[in-house]
């Protein structure tokens, strides 16, 4: 009987990651050319970064919103509204949205 509870707790373990890890997207090559394209400075590291930023800091209030839910422009009102909730700097907020913008734009390109 105790295996049966163990097994159970795994797999709803796996069912859980496997439902939030497909769909945030996680950097992949592509989104480093887009991004290195568009600002320059930007790097995987700094990409995962943002991606880490949003995920650990955006989700503790609600759930966290998906990267296609807002426009841009939106994102960046948001983001400024959120910061003092989020305690996020400056300089996280740019790394959360060039995240953001990057995904962004896949999707959009995706649906066309
Ligand atoms: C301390 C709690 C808290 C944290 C942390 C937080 N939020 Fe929120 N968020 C809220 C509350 C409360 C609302 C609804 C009321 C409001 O809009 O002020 C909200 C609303 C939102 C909305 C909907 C707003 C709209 O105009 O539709 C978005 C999108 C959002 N948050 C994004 C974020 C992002 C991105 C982060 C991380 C940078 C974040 N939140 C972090 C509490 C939080």
């Amino acid at each position: 009987m105790k295996n049966y509870f163990k097994h159970y707790f795994f797999i709803s373990i796996l069912l859980f990651l496997s439902c939030c890890t497909t769909q945030l997207p996680s950097i992949e090559k592509q989104h480093i050319t887009f991004a290195q394209d568009k600002w320059k400075d930007v790097d995987e590291i700094k990409l995962q970064k943002g991606r880490t930023l949003f995920v650990s800091r955006c989700s503790s209030c609600h759930s966290l919103p998906l990267p296609s839910s807002q426009k841009e422009t939106e994102w960046e009102k948001i983001l400024d509204h959120m910061k003092h909730r989020a305690k996020i700097d400056k300089m996280e907020i740019d790394l959360i949205l060039k995240y953001i913008f990057t995904i962004k734009a896949f999707e959009v390109m995706e649906n066309k």
